[in-house]
């Protein structure tokens, strides 16, 4: 009886150890790989393979200045390619080794390490995070070297959170992925600024900011300028679908299509971020109902207010990225 049900899970089991190994193998030849994140689906490289990074570049059409975040599978590995500070170590020990969420930390490089300066724009700072993802934390420890991966998506697309969604992105051009499912967190990790005196948060994400204040016992200062090179993520068009896009709407327009939220939505709501409310279920949504709304034929999608706290900023922070009309090719 025993043997019957364990028997497909040891077939599933290789079947994933072989994919990671195939992974390994081509990440150590410079090929890049589709890889499963918690937040979104990555596009990864050997971080210490400055020709393997460039392809990053070149199959996203991502310009040069843009850095990537580099993955590391704990704290220990993280220590080998930055300089963490008290506040540093203790956010990421929070987040990383004991919490699992996903934030991002940018931090001093140190120097003379073997990693990419491609990776890193030619920064004297690496943003660097622990995803939460068994498949991309197997991959990471079996490849032994930090991966650099940027969402697997072409520039001005939306950020990938299933199988499906990279390969309508990437198109023919899609390397090798490794399948993890649709991602549970479904936005990008927030990144934290630990580099200056006061922390900053340069992009809200999956980890909230009220969770990051708790553990630091500190506000964090909201990053304003949408121009500073030091934070290209915050620049305003990043995440756009092809539809005009409408926020914080009440009344729905002629040929619109109503991206809902919460209890209270009109009956011609096309879809709901969350029946309930739940700022947690309408994150892991919303990548994956905008792309939905924009394969239809309406003429544009309206989005109703999403409350500005928790998840809610950085829900918030996307859908005003990808109603903006300013076109930034990240
Ligand atoms: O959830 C995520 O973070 C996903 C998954 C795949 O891990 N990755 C992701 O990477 O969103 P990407 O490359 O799409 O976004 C990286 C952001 C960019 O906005 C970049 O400007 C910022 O991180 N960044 C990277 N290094 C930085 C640095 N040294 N200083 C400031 N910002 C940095
Ligand atoms: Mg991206």
């Amino acid at each position: 009886m025993i043997a019957t049900r364990i028997t497909p899970l040891i077939k599933v089991l290789n079947i994933v150890n072989n994919s990671i190994k195939r992974a390994c193998e081509m990440l150590a030849n410079g090929d890049l790989v589709v890889m499963p994140t918690e937040t979104v689906y990555g596009l990864a490289a050997d971080a210490t393979n400055d020709q393997a990074v460039a392809k990053i570049y070149e199959l996203k059409n991502r310009p040069g200045f843009n850095p990537l975040i580099m993955h590391v599978p704990d704290v220990t590995q993280a220590e080998k390619w930055a300089h963490f500070t008290p506040a540093a170590l203790h956010l990421a020990e929070a987040f990383w080794d004991t919490d699992h969420r996903s934030l991002t930390l940018v931090l001093n490089r140190k120097k003379d390490t073997s990693l990419s300066h491609l990776a890193t724009a030619g920064l004297d700072t690496v943003a660097l995070r622990v995803p939460n993802h068994p498949i991309a934390l197997e991959l990471l420890k079996v490849f032994g070297k930090p991966l650099a991966a940027p969402s697997a998506n072409r520039s001005n697309h939306i950020s990938p959170t299933s199988v499906e969604a990279v390969k309508e992105s990437l198109g023919t051009r899609t390397p090798f992925i490794l399948d993890g499912g649709i991602c549970a967190v479904g936005l990008e990790s927030t990144i934290v600024d630990m580099t200056t005196p006061e922390p900053v948060l340069l992009r809200p994400g999956g980890a909230t900011k009220e969770e990051i204040e708790n553990v630091l016992g500190v506000s964090l200062k909201l990053s304003t300028s949408s121009a500073c090179i030091k934070a290209p993520g915050m620049m305003k068009r990043h995440y756009a679908p092809n539809h005009p896009l409408r926020l914080n709407v009440i009344v729905l327009l002629e040929g619109e299509a109503l991206l809902g939220f919460g209890p209270h939505v009109p009956s011609n709501a096309t879809l709901n971020l969350s029946e309930t409310g739940d700022l947690r279920e309408a994150a892991a949504n919303l990548f994956q109902m905008l792309r939905l709304l924009d394969q239809s034929t309406c003429k544009a999608i309206a989005v109703m207010p999403i409350p500005n706290h928790g998840l809610g900023l950085a829900i918030n922070d996307r859908l005003k990225r990808a109603a903006s009309s300013e076109s930034i090719n990240l």
